[in-house]
């Protein structure tokens, strides 16, 4: 292609890094769940901060729009390219530095995988506080420009509470650089923590100063079945109270390919994980059935291939979900007092509009964060459905997006849980930072027109 803004980007990164190919386009065209598409123009593969800048200079100057993506496990179409965006790939980010033992912390390139950062951690005492089911794929640099959750929020917080420091390119090709080695650091506008969620439109994340956490040498893993949802809130609650150790509470509903967990078929079930420095197997055990109505079956394991296949059950879900069609994603959150009340009201809600629809609830029950996930939406209800479902999240007072974003897929409802101040303070954000707005323009804000 003699198009003059690849030759330049071929001369900044080499010609093998610039990709025009349609049929390695389309892999980085389409999304996780295969619901979002986009042909990109070309993708570009930086290998470094010096490359990436030169890289956002070219397009700035071209006023070609990029979107950047780690490693495509968006769940709401937030790194999928609109027609005429490039893919900005971030995945030659992937220098991992040592790990500083004494402040707990490292340095880490923005295309690192969290599998990666686990085991390099892990081998010096050490873990990462997120922890997600797609480890192997999601890089450290989407994961924090989507302030990505995880099964141990509980524990350790979202993505924010990780980040001790950050670089980015701006979309001139202007380094910002908030890498301090400093423990504490007060100096004004915390930009690392903007951009933290900013989901790509303000500045491309390219290093990152990773805090780290123990990583205790005790854990325990239980598996709980429930007879209702007030039951189960009621344990959640007890155990939560009753157990500091306590990692994560999820909730688990649907499984496929792995046998039945435990005697009898229970509605609901909640997987809990509790880490610490002594044995943790009987304080879980105990926390679950102490609680005021106990589960009416519980298995709790304290070896490592156990707990791996307890684990399975809640994070084979979104896999499975794929596997099963092509998913409307519903990502929220709702004060723990009105769960029952969306719980109750959510499918027939959904059903009103799309009557054949099949809706497989998980999630992460200790911060009312569920997952609802519809199957079969017809195209015409597809507007309706979500309707209903962020309606009715707002309505109970609680958010349209709990962890993975507002992308594309959420991105006209924004205003149902954001006020026209907030919103119109976000947009100022942007046109300051990116004026030509080049930075993933299809995301985040309404839709024009
Ligand atoms: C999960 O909790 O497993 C993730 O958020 C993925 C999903 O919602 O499918
Ligand atoms: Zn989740």
């Amino acid at each position: 292609v003699s198009d003059p803004l690849l030759a330049r980007l071929r001369d900044v990164v080499g010609a093998a890094q610039v990709l025009t190919d349609p049929d390695v386009l389309a892999t980085y065209g389409t999304d996780w769940t295969r619901r979002f598409h986009g042909a990109p123009r070309f993708v570009v593969r930086p290998g470094g901060t010096a490359e990436l800048a030169a890289v956002l200079a070219e397009c700035h100057a071209a006023g070609v729009p990029v979107v950047p993506q780690g490693g495509n496990t968006s769940l709401v179409g937030g790194a999928t390219p609109a027609a005429g965006e490039a893919v900005l790939s971030l995945a030659r980010l992937d220098d991992l530095g040592e790990i500083d033992v004494v402040a707990g912390d490292v340095l880490a390139g923005a295309g690192v995988t969290l599998a990666r950062l686990q085991e390099t951690a892990r081998a010096h005492g050490l873990r990462f506080g997120v922890d997600l089911a797609s480890r192997d794929s999601a890089t450290l640099g989407g994961m924090a420009a989507t302030n990505a959750g995880g099964i141990h929020v509980l524990r350790h917080g979202m993505m924010r509470a990780q980040v001790a420091g950050i670089e980015a390119v701006l979309a001139d090709g202007s380094v910002l650089s908030r890498l301090s080695l400093a423990g504490k650091d007060n100096t004004g506008y915390d930009l690392a923590s903007l951009l933290v969620g900013s989901e790509g439109t303000l500045a491309v994340i390219s290093r990152l100063r990773l805090r780290l956490v123990p990583d205790p040498p005790h854990r325990a893993v239980a598996l709980a079945g429930f007879a209702t949802l007030a039951d189960l809130l009621a344990t959640v609650a007890h155990v939560r109270d009753a157990l500091p150790s306590l990692e994560a509470a999820a909730l688990v509903r649907e499984h496929t390919g792995v046998g039945a967990p435990l005697q009898g078929d229970w509605p609901l079930y909640v997987l809990f994980e509790a880490a610490g420095r002594e044995p943790q197997e009987l304080l879980l055990a105990e926390a679950v059935l102490d609680a005021p109505v106990p589960p009416g079956d519980a298995v709790v394991a304290a070896d490592g291939p156990t707990q791996a296949r307890l684990w399975a059950y809640r994070e084979r879900h979104t896999e499975s979900v794929n596997a099963a069609g092509v998913p409307h994603k519903f990502d929220v959150a709702v004060p723990l007092g009105a769960l029952a009340e969306f719980v109750a009201k959510v499918e027939p809600g959904i059903r009103a509009h799309a009557p054949a629809a099949r809706v497989i609830t998980f999630g992460h029950v200790a911060e009312g964060n569920l997952h609802v996930n519809v199957l079969g939406v017809p195209d015409e209800a597809e507007h309706a459905v979500a309707e209903s479902v962020l309606g009715l999240v707002a309505g109970l007072g609680g958010s349209i997006s709990a962890e993975h974003g507002i992308g594309l897929a959420k991105r006209d409802w924004l205003h149902l849980t954001r006020p026209p101040a907030d919103i119109a303070a976000m947009r100022a954000l942007k046109a300051a930072l990116d004026g030509r707005g080049i930075l993933n323009p299809n995301v985040l804000f309404p839709a024009p027109g």
